[in-house]
């Protein structure tokens, strides 16, 4: 490097004002309540970690702690292992070095505070500023990373993790979700061996099908939901995903999450500032359940999920009900049911549009969102009309990412189409994703989302049902390795727009099911839909799975009769651990089948509350038996809502009592089953009881028949007297 170019460098790198905290003396304590992680610059003038876990009692033990894990390893220098960034100079030199370079310290209002750590290389001027959030009651860190440089011309990241984070531990146990369509959330754990284990995706758009963004890490041994050291960890990235875990030749871990590099090599003009998604994590000494109730108190409190503390609607969604096949008449016919029903909102799903190519199924349409005349003669207002005389609202859906071929979209705007010139298209339900990198395209998916919300629709569902394949922007021409990357951000650019505009309309964020679970989404909508799978039995296990990560008022559960088999109560049941909907016939219910839906969704609304904004408390895994509970306690602990599921329990198999969690012990509870069917008698010989806090926690209670019957649940409402 010049002279002049050093010196215009150290001028951009070190304003005066950072000058005198280029040296901190004592260590940099990013902290909680509970969990501190903590940094402090040593040899080399590198950053490093120096622990992450529970708070030590003393400050001062912070001193002095050995500096053996660079905090943010960049590549091409002395790292050995997985590094943190990789960048190529714009003079094709791939070495990067990082030395401290300052240290910032802020309020985030009065719950929060904010570190901001800038590393900078002494040879070229490329910046990073390392940020931390640390939520003080929620014991929750928000991590990211910014890249700048002020090179003469472009560079190339190649590697560019959120955060990376080290551990010291003999062994190492790591839980993960995974699955595919209809089986979403299943929840696997294993101990890591030396190497590196990955969790990723590179599916693009539905990109959340295989795996989700998120983890436990025991580090030691396996956590339990209540015992055990654990970091939960997530990112908020609604594209491709990479969290890598590198076991080293010295039994050290390190975990790097971020975007997923793949085929993504970013080329960065000078001055332009590169912004990692934010890796969000907690870590309890008291086992997964505290860790989960940190992220989900975090989500619902400091903006993880929008408008988290509000209440969110139930409805009626008529897909399983009519899938394509409904006309004016049949959804004016449903709207009266949803109102019978006594829910919030009518939801309108796939197939109301189109019509050149009307969707009369999913062949044809995507694309084109006019209402389609033959069907909807009076517009998406005489729907709005018919749920605002029912006394309810109406929500709609959209796929506003996808065109099929067979659509006028298609044919006007075939440079907006993701796809590779020279070769057959690929088609994955009978579509192609549009290309959200393009302004153009950003401005047509405003649009359908505006058309929809300024003529009144009051919720939308926002689905997503492709992945990318054949991918190639037409947009991007040369950059085509910004693909992936700026396909999200646009994504994002375009619900920032329709966020500015209508702040609080609920929406639910769909792909296929559960493929679009994570935070990065969750800052605009109020909701996901975890899966197509409505089982009553295979909910228990998805909603098992992401309430491991995510709130309850985040995971839409619908009562349909995706299994017949089950009883309605049971489907309802586990509907209503989660935010309850419907998408079932409600005319084809009998008599008391409607009395006892709308009881539950009385019920449910009253309980919501509880359900809502309580602390999750998982009392029996269904991984581990035939039965499965869990519970929410409300805040001040005078409310709480059980749930009991038995799975397959075999003949006359014995159910033990569930403690219960969560509760006062000092504080007496009385306990009502609801959700009993019209005429129906309690079986639970807990029905009725008084007992304390403290007998209910360490006695516990048979949430069971006493024959064990096989898919049959219980609800108990714990009222504190
Ligand atoms: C996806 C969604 C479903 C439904 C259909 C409509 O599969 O997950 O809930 O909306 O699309 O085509």
């Amino acid at each position: 490097m010049t002279a002049f170019r050093f010196f215009r460098w150290l001028l951009f790198a070190m304003p005066l004002a950072a000058l005198a905290q280029t040296q901190p003396s004592a260590p940099i304590v990013v902290e909680t309540a509970h969990v501190s992680l903590v940094l402090a610059v040593g040899p080399h003038q590198k950053l490093y970690q120096t622990y992450l876990g529970p708070k030590l009692a003393a400050a001062a033990d912070y001193q002095g702690l050995p500096p053996r894990h660079e905090a943010y390893p960049p590549a091409g220098t002395d790292n050995l292992f997985e590094p943190a960034l990789r960048v190529v100079h714009a003079d094709g030199n791939p070495a990067l070095a990082l030395e401290f370079a300052g240290v910032q310290t802020a309020k985030t209002g009065d719950a929060a505070t904010t570190t901001t750590i800038r590393l900078r290389d002494p040879l070229y001027p490329v910046e990073v500023r390392l940020h931390f959030v640390a939520y003080q009651r929620e014991d929750v860190i928000k991590t990211w990373t910014e890249i700048v440089h002020h090179e003469k011309k472009p560079v190339v990241l190649t590697h560019y993790a959120s955060a990376m984070l080290h551990f010291e531990a003999p062994k190492y146990y790591l839980t993960q979700l995974h699955g595919d369509w209809a089986e979403e959330g299943k929840e696997v754990e294993s101990q890591l061996t030396s190497g590196t284990k990955v969790l990723e995706t590179r599916l693009g758009t539905r990109a959340a099908m295989y795996q989700t963004a998120a983890f436990f890490l025991a580090p030691g041994r396996p956590a339990t939901e209540t015992t055990g050291e654990v970091l939960a960890g997530t990112l908020a990235w609604t594209g491709n995903f990479r969290l890598a875990f590198e076991v080293d030749n010295e039994n050290a871990l390190r975990v790097s999450a971020g975007i997923n590099p793949y085929a993504s090599e970013y080329t960065l003009p000078a001055g332009q500032v590169f912004t990692t998604p934010e890796f969000i994590f907690t870590y309890s000494a008291q086992g997964k359940g505290q860790a989960s109730r940190n992220l989900h108190r975090w989500a619902r409190q400091q903006g993880g999920v929008l408008d988290g503390t509000l209440p969110r609607l139930t409805l009626l969604n008529n897909w399983e009900a009519t899938f394509f096949d409904f006309n004016e008449p049949k959804l004016d016919a449903l709207m009266g049911d949803a109102a019978r029903l006594g829910v919030d909102l009518f939801l309108l799903d796939d197939g109301w549009f189109g019509n050149r190519y009307p969707r009369k199924d999913d062949t044809q349409g995507l694309g084109d969102w006019q209402p389609t005349t033959s069907k909807l003669p009076n517009g998406v207002g005489h729907l709005v009309q018919t749920a605002t005389k029912e006394g309810i609202r109406f929500g709609i859906w959209i796929e506003p990412e996808m065109v099929n071929p067979k659509s006028e979209l298609y044919e006007k705007h075939p440079d907006w189409i993701l796809k590779l010139p020279g070769r057959p298209e690929d088609y994955y339900r009978h579509q192609l994703v549009l290309d959200l990198t393009n302004p153009k395209v950003q401005d047509f998916v405003y649009g359908i989302v505006d058309a929809q919300l300024s003529q009144g629709a009051a919720y939308l569902k926002w689905d997503c049902n492709r992945m990318i394949t054949n991918g190639y922007s037409q947009h991007l021409g040369k950059d085509q390795s910004h693909l992936y990357i700026d396909y999200v951000r646009g994504l994002y650019r375009v619900l920032d727009r329709v966020r500015q505009k209508y702040p609080h309309v609920p929406m639910m964020l769909c792909s296929g099911g559960g493929a679009r679970a994570d935070y990065g989404g969750l800052k605009y909508f109020t909701e996901f839909w975890p899966s197509d799978d409505t089982d009553g039995l295979e909910r228990v296990y998805i909603q098992w799975g992401f309430l491991n990560f995510f709130p309850s008022n985040t995971i839409a559960s619908h009562v349909t009769n995706w299994n017949r088999q089950q009883t309605l109560k049971f489907r309802t049941d586990v509907a209503m651990s989660g935010k309850l909907g419907y998408d079932i016939e409600v005319n084809k219910m009998t008599g008391a089948e409607l009395q006892f839906s709308q009881q539950a969704v009385k019920d449910y609304k009253r309980l919501s509350p509880v359900i809502w904004q309580g602390d999750l408390y998982k009392l029996r895994s269904p991984y581990e038996g035939n039965q499965a509970a869990l519970m929410y306690v409300a805040e001040k602990q005078d409310k709480a809502v059980v749930f009991g599921y038995n799975l397959r329990t075999r003949f006359h198999e014995t159910v033990l009592p569930v403690k219960f969690q969560g509760l006062d012990p000092a504080r007496r509870y009385r306990l009502t089953e609801i959700n009993l069917l019209p005429g129906q008698k309690s079986d639970l010989p807990a029905n009725g009881q008084t007992h304390s806090g403290d007998y209910l926690q360490k006695v516990g209670v048979v949430l069971s028949d006493p024959e064990a019957k096989p898919l049959t649940s219980h609800v108990l409402e714990v009222t504190a007297e």
